[in-house]
């Protein structure tokens, strides 16, 4: 069976691009992204010059694979593999790129390569963003969070020792390159970590593309490239349609793709980064949203119910692993440091019906900390 490659586009003006989905097109980098460049450099690269920014697990599989395409081409290309894991997404990282690119005199045409996860993705869009104020930036994602969520729509950066994406920028790149075959290698953990990503554009955009999920999770768990391909394209497209409304988060849309994440982020911070995966966070956050739109009145049980149910078909965690080591109180505290919040009141973005979610504020705590008991945060 072939698989047919599809297209998302992002429309932003002067800065839209496309986002490119099928099977094996790394091999095939440096044909498919003269498109790009010549779209958004306005000629063809003269004497192409490009880093590749990786990790050490994704380097010796995709990254070499993306590097191989383009030299055969007629790129000039290098290779830096970060160390894989959250903790390269700092400056401290980021600053021993700038010195590669500084080695090797990079200059305004040296096109950053980024083939990886989000992490890979948000640094390396930084470096791009920032580097002579801003090189030629191509996505290139390999796990499926990066494919349906940070690869598209532009927000870059890194974490302060204190605050996670705290230092950053909005910079869209020429062109977003997804391999569905990169798949392939992705963990297990980390591939149900992006799932819980696509089943929220469910909740919060797609009532239809939520029933669909249903009916297919099967599908899902044995990573059937056909329908994969189809959720990843619908996922892109329901990210671009947010993005292209509110590029900047000015307007509180784009704020709707943070459903379930007031929640994610404080139990990725308490329970220490790295012991929830963001997607098992998001999952167990997403119903804790839920329940909370239930005890405000704005939904009945079954919408939480179905995505419970989806969530534990696609065997993701609904509630947090024992033994918890913080408080109702130490969850709620970190809250009010979401950005959403507003003089320290708690705002949410909670369903109103499946496919719908609003951003609600002045929600009682003493609702919060209910929602808290019911996953023993007590
Ligand atoms: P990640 O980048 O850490 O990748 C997860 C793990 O999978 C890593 O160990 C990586 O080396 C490995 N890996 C990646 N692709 C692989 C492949 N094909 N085969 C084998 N191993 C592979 O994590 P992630 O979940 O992709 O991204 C999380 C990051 O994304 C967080 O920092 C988060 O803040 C960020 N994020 C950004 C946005 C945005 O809009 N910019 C949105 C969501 C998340
Ligand atoms: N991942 C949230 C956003 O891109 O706005």
């Amino acid at each position: 069976m072939t698989i047919a490659e599809q297209t998302v586009c992002v429309s932003l003006g002067p800065r839209t691009y496309e986002i490119l989905i099928g099977p094996e097109l790394l091999p095939r980098t440096g044909e498919l992204i003269f498109r790009w460049y010549v779209q958004h450099a306005g000629k063809p690269p003269q004497k192409p010059r490009g880093l590749v920014v990786t990790d050490s697990n994704v380097g010796p599989i995709h990254g070499e694979t993306v590097r191989r395409s383009l030299e055969a081409a007629g790129w000039s290309m290098d290779l830096i593999a970060l160390p894989a894991g959250e903790a390269s997404k700092s400056l401290d990282v980021v600053t021993q790129v700038y010195d590669r690119l500084i080695d090797q005199q990079a200059d305004r045409q040296t096109t950053i390569f980024a083939v990886g996860g989000g992490v890979v993705g948000d640094a390396a869009g930084f470096i791009a963003s920032t580097y002579t104020r801003g090189v030629p930036f191509i996505q290139i994602p390999t796990t499926l969070l990066a494919d349906v969520d940070s690869s598209v729509g532009g927000k870059v950066g890194v974490n302060h020792p204190r605050a996670k994406n705290m230092i950053g920028a909005f910079y869209q790149p020429f062109g977003v390159l997804i391999d569905t075959s990169a798949l392939a290698t992705l963990p297990d953990r980390e591939y149900r970590s992006g799932l819980a990503e696509v089943v929220k554009y469910g909740v919060i955009l797609d009532a239809e593309f939520f029933t669909e999920l249903e009916a297919h999770a099967d599908a899902l768990n044995v990573r059937d490239p056909e329908f994969l391909a189809k959720v990843i394209a619908r996922s892109c497209r329901l990210k671009a349609d947010i993005v292209e409304k509110d590029e900047y988060e000015r307007t509180g849309l784009r704020a709707m793709l943070n459903y379930g994440h007031t929640f994610a982020h404080a139990f990725e911070a308490l329970c220490g980064y790295g012991e929830l995966l963001h997607g098992e966070a998001v999952s167990i956050g997403m119903v804790c949203a839920s329940r909370l739109a239930e005890r405000r009145g704005l939904i009945d049980a079954s919408v939480t119910q179905r995505q419970v149910d989806l969530l534990t078909k696609l065997q993701l965690p609904i509630t947090l692993p024992a033994p918890i080591g913080f408080t109702a109180a130490d969850a709620i505290g970190r809250m009010r440091l979401d950005k959403k919040a507003v003089a320290g009141q708690l705002r949410f973005v909670l369903p109103t019906r499946m496919g719908y979610v609003e951003t609600i504020a002045n929600v009682p705590e003493a609702d919060v900390a209910t929602v808290l008991a019911e996953i023993n945060v007590r």
